[in-house]
């Protein structure tokens, strides 16, 4: 079965063509990184108008990488949310109207179902059930996926995303947007004797961010001398406080429902601080995308579409509409 899937919930232009849910036919990717940077975050407006730009260019690229055309779809897919209504709003009419034309089943996807089904698309694939941590721009999730389309949310942040929470203490510490992977890039080969606080939570699957964030920004202002090598120490530290927790209650919640293995998804599942420690710390098998699997993707959306259709789901070609706020599991 070959998917067409759209991924255009926040700032990156995607279209993927994925073969029976495991094999990418052709995953192109259209950043916009470069274009939000110099605001420091993204800007909604500037975003949709720059997927109305790329929609087309970038999916007829997609075709032209996999060597197939229109007429050798099966069904077309494409991420209804959650994320920024103007965004998903260009993606979803875009896949509507390819479906139309094409008369294909039309399968809306839940965008951090979709970061999971990552980990369908490398060599090994994952074993059920199995513990997920989405990490990205606006989540930081514990979920337990007992099977294909079955999840139950253990817990979340309460506060700032992981991610989130890696743009801001760069922004904090002076480095450019988007900040995790400038947050790595200096971190790289540094041993740092700072230290910050970690929010445990206690008893819960539950995450929190803000503080270590705010612990960051006094540390910063107390700091009259930060020169390079003190920003180094600094960004390490905020990072080793983040993936610290991020691994230790993931083990823990693996652990408590005797799981097979633990899935890693998300942006931020890009770092190689939290890939490395992750798999050292680790009892049990972990899977992890590559990095270019971990951040948005076309790819991830066509690999979870097809799963959907292989439980019976019907397609959503009537009543298909965007949901900024879809919440896991919808
Ligand atoms: O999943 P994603 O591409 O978009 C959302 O769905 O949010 O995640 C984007 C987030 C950003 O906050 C970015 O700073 C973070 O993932 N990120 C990283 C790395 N690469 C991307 N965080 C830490 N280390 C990285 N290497
Ligand atoms: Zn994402």
């Amino acid at each position: 079965m070959i998917i067409l899937a759209v991924e255009t919930s926040c700032d990156e232009t995607s279209v993927a063509i994925v073969k029976d849910g495991r094999n990418i036919l052709s995953n192109v990717i259209a950043s916009q990184v470069e274009i939000h940077a110099r605001y420091g975050g993204i800007v909604p407006e500037v975003a949709s108008r720059q997927h109305m730009l790329t929609i087309v260019p970038v999916s007829e690229q997609a075709f032209k990488e996999a060597g197939i055309d229109q007429g050798q779809l099966d069904a077309v897919a494409v991420t209804k949310g959650p994320g920024l209504a103007g965004s998903l709003i260009v993606g979803v009419n875009f896949a509507k109207a390819l479906a139309l034309a094409n008369k294909l089943p039309l399968i809306g996807i839940n965008h951090l179902e979709g970061h999971i089904y990552a980990n369908w698309l490398t060599a090994v694939q994952p074993e059920l059930p199995c513990l997920c941590l989405i990490v990205s721009g606006g989540h930081s999730d514990l979920i337990l996926m007992r099977e294909h389309g079955h999840f139950q949310k253990l817990g979340s942040t309460r506060d700032d995303a992981a991610g989130e929470a890696f743009d801001k203490g760069a922004r904090i510490l002076g480095l450019p947007y988007p900040g995790g992977p400038a947050i790595q890039a200096v971190t790289n080969g540094v041993t740092t004797s700072l230290s910050l606080p970690r929010a445990w939570l206690k008893d819960t699957d539950d995450f929190s961010f803000s503080g270590v964030k705010t612990a960051l920004l006094h540390m910063a202002e107390a700091q009259n001398d930060r020169d390079e090598k003190w920003t180094r120490e600094a960004a390490a530290a905020f990072q080793d406080a983040i993936v610290d927790v991020l691994v230790t209650k993931s083990i823990q919640a693996a652990k408590r429902h005797g799981v097979k293995g633990i899935l890693l998804a998300g942006g931020v599942a890009a770092n190689s601080a939290l890939r490395s420690r992750m798999l050292a710390a680790s009892p049990l098998p972990v899977l992890i995308p590559p990095p270019i699997l971990c951040t948005d993707n076309a790819g991830m959306v066509g690999s979870c579409a097809y799963y959907r259709l292989m439980s019976g789901q019907a397609a959503d070609n009537d009543g298909l509409d965007v949901i900024p706020s879809l919440a896991f599991g919808l």
